[in-house]
């Protein structure tokens, strides 16, 4: 072969490689599983609702997922302290995201977005579940399953938020919330070009937390297809509270027992008691240790500080970031975590049957045992076979140009960090604890951590932003020859 046809070819291999996409993830048995790599992933993530609730402002076409100068800044900051998921709350269907979500790809995050919102019509009313179950509410959430469809980095939907957040509550609503699984997964079976997992995130409600799962991890009449089923079970967890507590006094033991043989993965949706403050975070390591390898990790309470008070960054209000002292604890016991040792690990070749519903899986606490799934309301048969509108928009990935944050950060101690920026993952791969420490706020960049050296992301990713600069100039130039 002609050298300069090489060159191309060798051009053409690389260039491919730089059209970053993380690698599509999927349920096998108790574990998310890169479909690529057939490693487990392990959720190493953190909430993100800037603004809090309040920041979803439809009305204003603004949510989380909206500003990209936001978005960059915040991607960067996530990828630095080491996380590979978000969860966002609340998104419009009918706003685009595609900037917002190339970056999170691009930083090798994925996404874990809830379908609903608190405004009337988006959501199952927990004091009404019947009447908030019809047409136009299922429109709203298949709006974001094709909002968020076509994002590699879209890792599992939300079909519902503590609806059952006591005994009452857990009465009449468990069924409607199989519904509306049952109902995301037939649009998705439907409408997406791979599968895309949908659970539920539960309260810390005892004694139903129990009952919560079982109920939502059996399968209809055993069939391991029932649509109506949770893939996925995510645990609000709060009982670890200060640098004092054990795996034994905040009840992980309890909770490690309980979801062991669960048959589909268990994490924690949220986690991060604020009763200590600052936070210390030591529950991380108990989370990704060898006695809790049954759960797929956790996402923090959350990433700015809002009302509730359980920031790792404030916000300031002319658009700069300040790191907390929380932000500096969790990053130091992320990069004390072997995170790629769990996610080499094989996932389990033995996967757990889902056990057949039954009454008599659950307890006496009050849960609901009536599987008597409610049919589709009207409208619904059709909007699952025909799609929805074109109101929504249709997601997909856009190059990711900018790289450089250009807002200021600043260190806890109020100096301000410089050089902060987004370093494109390569080969497809999602983010890992890096051993970085993004605090010195001292003028100068990121500190080494004190981890065994290896290579850095940013050494990495500017190697292969130059060759692929050089790549374009032999392009270049061929394409003079020819
Ligand atoms: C888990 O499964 C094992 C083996 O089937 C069984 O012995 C054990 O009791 C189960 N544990 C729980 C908490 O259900
Ligand atoms: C932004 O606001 C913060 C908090 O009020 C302040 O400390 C910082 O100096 C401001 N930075 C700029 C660039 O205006």
């Amino acid at each position: 072969m002609p050298s300069f046809l090489r060159s191309l070819a060798l051009g053409a291999t690389l260039f491919s490689s730089l059209s970053l996409a993380v690698r599509p993830v999927e349920i096998r048995g108790q574990d998310f599983v890169d479909t690529v790599t057939g490693k487990r992933l392990m959720i190493i993530g953190v909430d993100y609702q800037p603004g809090g609730q309040a920041g979803y402002k439809p009305q204003e076409r603004s949510d989380a997922l909206t500003d990209a100068d936001v978005c960059l800044r915040d991607a960067a900051l996530l990828q630095s302290l080491g996380a590979n998921t978000i969860r966002v709350y609340n998104v419009d269907p009918t706003l685009n995201h595609d900037e917002c979500a190339s970056i999170f790809n691009a930083a090798g995050i994925y996404m874990i977005i809830d379908v609903n919102s608190p405004f009337g019509g988006e959501s199952i009313n927990r004091a009404e579940p019947e009447g908030s179950y019809h047409v136009g509410y299922l429109g709203r959430i298949f709006g974001v399953v094709e909002n968020f469809k076509n994002y590699p980095n879209t890792l599992a939907f939300f079909a519902a938020n503590e609806v059952m957040n006591d005994v009452p509550s857990s009465k009449d609503n468990p069924p409607f919330i199989r519904a509306v699984q049952r109902d995301l997964k037939n649009y998705i079976a439907k409408h997406a070009d791979r599968t895309i997992p949908v659970g539920y995130s539960a309260a810390d409600v005892r004694p139903i937390l129990e009952d919560t799962w079982a109920y939502y991890q059996c399968a209809l009449d055993g069939d391991q297809d029932d649509k109506s089923r949770s893939d996925f079970f995510g645990l609000n967890s709060y009982s670890w509270c200060g640098g004092d507590a054990t795996f034994e006094t905040a009840g992980y033991d309890v909770i490690t027992e309980m979801f062991k043989n669960s048959s589909i993965p268990v994490f924690f949706s949220e986690y991060g008691c604020n009763e200590v403050q600052p936070r210390v975070f030591n529950e991380v390591s108990a989370l990704y240790g060898e006695e809790m390898t049954a759960l797929s990790g956790g996402l923090i309470y959350e990433y700015s500080q809002e009302e509730s008070d359980y920031g790792l960054v404030t916000i300031n209000d002319n658009g700069t970031v300040s790191l907390m002292t929380d932000f500096a604890n969790l990053q130091e016991q992320y990069n004390k975590v072997d995170i790629s040792l769990i996610q080499s690990t094989d996932p389990s070749s033995t996967s757990i049957k889902a056990p057949k519903c039954d009454s008599k899986l659950i307890s006496d606490s009050g849960f609901s045992k009536d599987f008597d799934i409610p049919e589709p309301p009207e409208g619904a048969e059709d909007l699952i076979n025909n799609g929805v509108d074109d109101g929504y928009v249709r997601g997909k990935l856009v190059p990711v140009t900018a790289t450089k944050v250009t807002q200021k950060i600043y260190g806890t101690n109020g100096n301000e960090i410089t050089g902060v920026e987004l370093k494109k993952v390569q080969n497809d791969d999602s983010n890992v604890p890096s051993g970085q420490v993004l605090n010195s706020g001292e003028g100068g960049s990121n500190e080494d951590g004190g981890q065994p050296a290896e290579p850095t992301k940013k050494g990495a990713a500017s190697t292969l932003t130059v060759s692929g600069g050089a790549l374009f100039a032999v392009f270049a130039m061929v394409a003079m020859f020819l």
